[in-house]
């Protein structure tokens, strides 16, 4: 996507500018997915916020804003789950009637999409990623701390595309010995269906999901044994920064992405900030520190006191944490933010 924003976005210490931002609106989830929240841990080693720590509607619309005057075009709606966020909708509208943003996108694990999805549609939303790991029922709920059904979610993606949402994307995260071996059937259903599929090396976010280099699969190995049986080119990608290599269908019927940020890292095009849901600015999806915006706002901060810290921070970033993942987890580091604190 080559936008005509008008505005220079700022730069950090490698040259990249600030183009997307992601939020995240809530830190509860309804699942438990093993790479992100394991059921048999979080709750002894997580206390989740309470609500008055939440950044308001109107807090998240005010500082969008002054990411948007910093060279930000793009939004995401993480969590969490942030169909968990009660009135979501109402943050969507307000979002999306800001000048300037050219996207606005949510992800979510799709198990209240049906209900949800009309009138996010309605609001403004633009796009929508709907997180599936499997269609085989038992594994997708081994996956999810045995929470909900692929039936469920699947009838949200419907619900989705009914109301409008074309294409949809659909996150898997690719896990050696879960669900490798189902990886086939979901290619299938999505080239039907018209979906997007994007199948993500299982990642070392935060601290709890146990993470080991053996249970990755390399895109490379899963692109190889898929290309066996549907036949498959590579594709330029949309945009500079996109995380996905892209790979169409040699019939022309759709496409799927790989997001490898284990074996092939992509930090050195990676212009995205994320907030947390207590209002925190993180540089890498893998940070451990945050500045502090909530603090800052409601201190009483001016626009352009907000602007200026947003801008320092960005532009003394120097995050890269993929391209040095191996040397970082043999040092001792402070504990990451988690996933579900801070959104995909
Ligand atoms: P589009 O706007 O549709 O291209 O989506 P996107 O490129 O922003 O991707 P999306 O938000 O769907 O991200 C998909 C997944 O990729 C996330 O859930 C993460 O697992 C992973 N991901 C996204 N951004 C980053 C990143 O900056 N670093 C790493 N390591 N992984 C990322
Ligand atoms: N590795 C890779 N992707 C992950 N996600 C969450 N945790 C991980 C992980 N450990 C992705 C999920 C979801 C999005 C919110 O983040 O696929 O789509
Ligand atoms: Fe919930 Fe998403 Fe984390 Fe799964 S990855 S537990 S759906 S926040
Ligand atoms: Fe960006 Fe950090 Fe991911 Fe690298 S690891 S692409 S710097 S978020």
């Amino acid at each position: 996507m080559n936008c005509p924003n008008l505005i220079n976005p700022i730069r950090d210490t490698f040259g990249r500018p600030l183009h997307d931002l992601r939020i995240s609106v809530i830190d509860r989830c309804n699942l438990r997915c093993n790479y992100c929240m394991p059921a048999e841990d979080s709750h002894k080693s997580y206390n989740f916020l309470k609500k008055p720590e939440w950044l308001t509607f109107a807090e998240i619309t005010r500082l969008a804003k002054i990411f948007i005057s910093l060279g930000v075009v793009k939004l995401r709606l993480t969590g969490g789950e942030p169909l968990l966020r009660p009135g979501l909708p109402d943050l969507v509208r307000q979002l999306s009637a800001l000048s300037g943003v050219e996207d606005l996108a949510l992800t979510t694990n799709g198990i209240l999409l049906s209900e949800l999805a009309s009138e996010l549609q309605r609001a403004g939303l633009k796009r929508l990623t709907v997180s599936l790991d499997s269609l085989d029922d038992e594994i997708f709920r081994r996956m999810n701390g045995n929470k909900g059904h692929a039936s469920e979610v699947l009838a949200g993606i419907e619900a989705a595309q009914k109301a409008g949402f074309t294409p949809i994307k659909i996150n898997c995260v690719v896990q050696k010995g879960v669900n490798d071996h189902t990886i086939i059937h979901l290619v299938r259903y999505c080239k039907k269906a018209g979906h997007i599929l994007r199948l993500i090396e299982y990642m070392d976010v935060g601290n709890q999901n146990g993470w080991r280099l053996e249970n990755v699969v390399p895109s490379r190995e899963l692109a190889e044994v898929i290309g066996r049986k549907i036949s498959l080119v590579r594709l330029n990608a949309h945009y500079r920064g996109e995380v996905a290599l892209r790979y169409g269908f040699a019939d022309g019927s759709g496409e799927i992405g790989f997001i490898s940020s284990v074996t092939q890292p992509f930090c050195s095009t990676c212009n995205r900030a994320r907030i947390s849901t207590d209002g925190k600015l993180y540089t890498c999806l893998f940070g451990w520190k945050g500045t502090d915006l909530r603090k800052l706002l409601r201190e009483g901060a001016s626009d352009i006191e907000l602007r200026d810290i947003i801008a320092q921070t960005w532009q003394k970033r120097e995050d890269r944490y993929s391209e040095l993942r191996s040397k970082l987890i043999q040092n001792p580091h402070p504990p990451k933010i988690e996933m579900f604190q801070i959104g995909g």
